[in-house]
């Protein structure tokens, strides 16, 4: 589900490709190729051009003895152009590719595109059915020199930002295409599989347990998540009425253990905390799960969180908490349309931990920011990351998110808490299951409180240097 395109690069691309004439099919004219990228400025191949996935079937069996997935995953999708070829982002062994049931043929090229050549053009506006059947070892799958496939002893989580699908199933690859899901994976006996969303069934046969979960709001493909593994659940309700699925490894040294579980079992009520400020949960589940990983980052997957154990070493941790289940509304339910508005997922998730550091009476937001602020000079390169555009290599940078989240308080002093939490709240109402971008948020700011905020996003999200003065002092 795609609300409006990106850039104009993916359709100048595909124009530029055009084929010479041949004999196509009614309504087939000025067909071509689709673009091999979405059009991000951060990210040119990731997404593809000339088509439109509305949701993900994923058919999946794993095999933690080999680190082997095989499967077939189909995709329903709307050509948004007509299209002589298309491409998906993936990176396991292919063996068979159909469209609408026709054998396609198919070949990998760059470092994670399938190019996919139906038998038969494909018409502009046409619904189309892509099934993809694979089988790989996805922790021996290297692309630009890493793999997003955590192998732990008994099995692999597949979680990371932006790139994660490409070792676990064939995608439009980027937050402007959301999608619902159905995974359904196979394991054997005795092992669980964690995905998205609600656990429609569960079913052993023949020594393999099949896992079925559904996800039936929009979702970006990085905010898809597998798990297999050993897991003990967690069933909760939180107080607001949302429910609430946790999984931990039973492997983690016990210190550990308790301190993830002292802090992910708070999840309801954190999620029932921030609906307070962001307005009700957008999705039918929430929760998170802490595998037995060595990974150092927390993920917003949606609905199911992933925690590596090293956030809960040293003691309970409900920050961590706060920040995921804040990209739920942030990132999750309103998304990206490109990676380089990423302060409006990691602004606001940091922003959150300060809410939430008031409520547990560790501080204000005032004070945090307040010591971001001070605790940088001015001749610190953390001010030459710009929030709003800090290029794809400090996508992740602390300056997105400490800065990040300084800006947004600095924002609350300028426009005043009434105007501040109004916007807080209408940002995920009005774009919910959607995608929005940073200059609609300041529009949007600029509405509510009736000031025109140009120069302070200047200041704030796109200058290289430290800000003069803070708001607030
Ligand atoms: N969105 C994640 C967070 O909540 C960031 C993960 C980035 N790190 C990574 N290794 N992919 O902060
Ligand atoms: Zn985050």
């Amino acid at each position: 589900m795609r609300k409006r395109l990106l850039a104009s690069a993916a359709a100048v691309a595909a124009f530029g490709l055009l084929p010479a004439l041949s004999a196509t099919p009614a309504g087939a004219a000025n067909a071509g190729p689709g673009a091999p990228g979405i059009g991000d400025p951060y990210y040119p191949t990731y997404g593809n051009g000339g088509y439109d996935v509305s949701h993900y079937d994923l058919r999946l069996s794993y095999q933690p003895a080999t680190d082997t997935l095989s499967g077939t995953t189909t995709l329903t999708a709307r050509a948004t152009q007509g299209l002589t070829s298309f491409d998906l982002d993936f990176a396991l062994p292919v063996s068979r590719v159909t469209v609408d049931g026709r054998p396609a043929a198919f070949a990998a090229s760059g470092e994670q595109e399938l190019v996919v050549t139906p038998a038969r053009t494909i018409p502009r506006g046409r619904t189309l059915t892509v099934a993809v059947t694979y089988s790989g070892v996805p922790s021996s799958v290297q692309r630009y020199g890493f793999t997003s496939w955590m192998r732990t002893p008994d099995g692999g989580v597949a979680a990371n930002e932006p790139e994660s699908a490409w070792w676990w199933f064939p995608s439009n690859d980027h937050p402007a295409d959301k999608a619902t899901y159905d995974v359904d994976v196979k394991v054997p006996q005795g092992d669980q599989a964690i995905s998205n969303g609600l656990l429609l069934s569960q079913s052993t046969r023949g020594g393999w347990t099949d896992f079925h979960w559904r996800q039936e709001r929009p979702q970006a493909t990085y905010l898809a998540t597998l798990a297999v593994g050993h897991f003990d659940f967690t069933h909760a309700r939180s107080a607001g009425g949302v429910p609430v699925l946790n999984a931990y490894s039973p492997d983690l040294d016990p210190a550990t253990a308790a301190n993830a579980r002292a802090s992910v079992e708070r999840t309801g009520e954190i999620v029932d905390f921030l609906s307070g400020y962001f307005g009700p949960y957008p999705f039918d589940s929430a929760g998170g799960y802490v595998p037995n990983v060595t990974a150092g980052f927390a993920l917003e997957t949606q609905t199911r969180v992933f925690y590596s154990p090293k956030f809960f070493t040293k003691g309970p941790n409900t920050s961590v908490v706060a920040h995921e289940l804040a990209h739920q509304w942030y990132g999750d339910s309103v998304s990206l349309e490109r990676w380089s508005d990423i302060w409006l997922n990691e602004g606001f998730a940091g922003y959150a931990e300060w809410l939430w550091a008031e409520h547990e009476h560790t501080g204000t937001p005032q004070e945090l920011a307040r010591a971001v602020y001070d605790a940088h000079p001015a001749s610190d390169p953390f001010w030459t990351v710009k929030p709003g555009d800090p290029g794809a290599a400090n996508q992740f940078d602390d300056a997105v998110y400490d800065r990040g989240a300084l800006a947004i308080q600095a924002l609350r002093d300028t426009i005043g808490d009434h105007a501040f939490l109004a916007l807080l709240r209408a940002w995920p109402t009005q774009h919910r299951y959607g995608n929005g971008t940073i200059a609609e948020f300041e529009a949007l700011a600029e509405r509510l409180s009736g000031k025109d905020l140009g120069a302070f996003f200047t200041t704030w999200l796109y200058t290289t240097a430290k800000p003069a003065t803070f708001p607030g002092a």
